[in-house]
Formats: structure tokens, C-alpha cells, sequence
């Protein structure tokens, strides 16, 4: 398992926002996030990356292991952590920067490269991302000239140009049209060939369409983690029952 989650509470303020999750993900694999707005999956998707520290008022009690390591540690350096466990957000977010730049922004401040090195690190990762045919000829151009769609492939592209090994997907499908969805479900199945990908999503049937693994939440608390299929076909609890068939959320 290359996420290990355990005993993890976080409180804002006084307010218990995730309660003793357990939760173990497996590398290579595409593990969704799902339950009714508010009940934590953000919080529960920032904590693997640290993105909580910054929130006034957090409070953090319980482990989380990245590949054998307590990222809350003392020792961790946040930084490199952020290298390993890259993060895409619900509203395409690129730089005001060139395409170009937005790619090689993250490489360039990891350390020196020669131009020909970034060169080919651009490429692969826009290639990764299926957008590198679409730029290739206008990569001086704008970030911001590209479409949504393809706005949030730069973002993938970007989160992929440190060489991560997971990475984080909040609900980053929810601003684009069905083609852009339907592209980026596509790509999010390719990368977990080489990439463990954890997502939140609020769309069940997307859930069910590219997730391997299905972790429900209710209040805070994991309700249900399972392989996607047995998950949606036959729940154990009651609750995951009557969220999937729409009851309530
Ligand atoms: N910065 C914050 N300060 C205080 N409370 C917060 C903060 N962020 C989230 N919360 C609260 O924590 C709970 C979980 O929020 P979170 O954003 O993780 O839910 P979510 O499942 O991602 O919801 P959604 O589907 O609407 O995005 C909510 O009750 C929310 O109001
Ligand atoms: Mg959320």
C-alpha cells in the first residue's frame, strides 16, 4: 500500500471534521472519493499532501504513511512531499505564464536543467497529459488562450513535470464540458498505469467508470471502502446502499 491511513482525526477549530479514518490505498491505481457535500473528502485529499498546514485552527491527531514514511513527522519536508504527491484542483488554475512555462515552472525551481533536458521534459509531459498535439506549435502562447478542457490537461501536465508518484484530483472534471470530462477520465485511467491517483468526485457514474477502488463518506467518517464494482453492486451498509440509489446527497 503505498497510502497508509490510520487513526487520522483533523479538527477545525472545535469542529470534528474527519473522524478515525482508516483507510489503505494501493499504488497504480485509481481510488475515488465519494458522499454527499461536507463530508470531508477534501479534507480527507489534503491532508496527503499537507495543503491543511497552511489553514488557521487545523488540528491533526493519527498517522498518514506515503511509501513507508510519516508525513507528518517533524523531519518531513513539505516541499519535497508536494514533489511526491502532486495535486489538481476543481477550476483549471495555470499560470499566467506561457504553455511552455507553466510546464517547466515546477522542474526550474527543483533545480538547474540544461534547455534541451527541459525541452524534453515539456514534451513528455504534455504527451502524458494528451495535449502535447494540440500545443506543439504554440507553446509561447498563453496558458490562458487555451480552453478549459485543455487548460486542465496543462494542469495535469504541470502537476506531472516533477515526476510525482500520486497524484490528488479534486473534483477536476466538474468545470469542464462532457467532451473535456470525457477526455480526462480517459487520461486519469492511462496514468494509473504508472501513477497512483486518489480523486474526489461528485458524480457517482464517474466514480463508477474509471475508479478501481470507492472509499463512501457520511459526517466525517469513512462509511465503506471497497473495490469499485462490489461497491456499487453490493454494499455492505445500509447508508452506501441508499446514497448509490440516491436516497440522499
Ligand atoms: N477551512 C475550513 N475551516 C472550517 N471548516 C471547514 C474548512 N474547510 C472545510 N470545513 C468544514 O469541514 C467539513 C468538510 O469539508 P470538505 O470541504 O472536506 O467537504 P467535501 O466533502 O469536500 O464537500 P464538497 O463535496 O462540498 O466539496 C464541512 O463541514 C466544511 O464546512
Ligand atoms: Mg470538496
Amino acid at each position: 500500500m503505498i497510502i497508509e491511513i490510520d487513526k487520522l482525526n483533523l479538527y477545525y477549530g472545535d469542529f470534528h471534521a474527519l473522524k478515525n479514518v482508516n483507510l489503505s490505498i494501493p499504488e497504480r491505481s485509481v481510488t475515488a472519493f465519494i458522499g454527499p457535500s461536507g463530508c470531508g473528502k477534501s479534507t480527507l485529499l489534503r491532508t496527503l499532501n499537507r495543503m491543511n498546514d497552511t489553514i488557521p485552527g487545523v488540528r491533526i491527531e493519527g498517522d498518514v504513511t506515503i511509501q513507508g514514511r510519516n508525513i507528518y513527522a517533524s523531519e518531513t519536508e513539505v516541499e519535497v512531499l508536494r514533489k511526491r504527491v502532486g495535486m489538481v484542483f476543481q477550476q483549471p488554475n495555470p499560470f499566467p505564464k506561457s504553455i511552455y512555462d507553466n510546464v517547466a515552472y515546477g522542474p526550474k525551481l527543483h533545480g538547474r536543467m540544461k534547455k534541451a533536458e527541459l525541452d524534453e521534459l515539456v514534451e513528455r509531459s504534455l504527451r502524458a497529459a494528451s495535449l502535447w498535439n494540440e500545443v506543439k506549435d504554440v507553446l509561447k502562447k498563453s496558458a490562458w488562450s487555451l480552453s478549459g478542457g485543455q487548460q486542465q490537461r496543462l494542469c495535469i501536465a504541470r502537476a506531472l513535470a516533477v515526476e510525482p508518484d500520486i497524484l490528488l484530483m479534486d473534483e477536476s472534471t466538474s468545470a469542464l464540458d462532457p467532451i473535456s470530462t470525457t477526455k480526462i477520465e480517459e487520461l486519469t485511467r492511462e496514468l494509473s498505469k504508472k501513477y497512483t491517483i486518489v480523486m474526489v468526485t461528485h458524480n457517482m457514474h464517474q466514480a463508477a467508470r474509471i475508479s478501481d477502488r470507492t472509499v463512501f463518506f457520511l459526517n466525517g467518517e469513512v462509511v465503506e471502502a471497497a473495490d469499485t464494482q462490489t461497491l456499487f453492486s453490493s454494499p455492505v451498509d445500509q447508508r452506501t446502499e441508499d446514497y448509490i440509489s440516491g436516497r440522499f446527497g
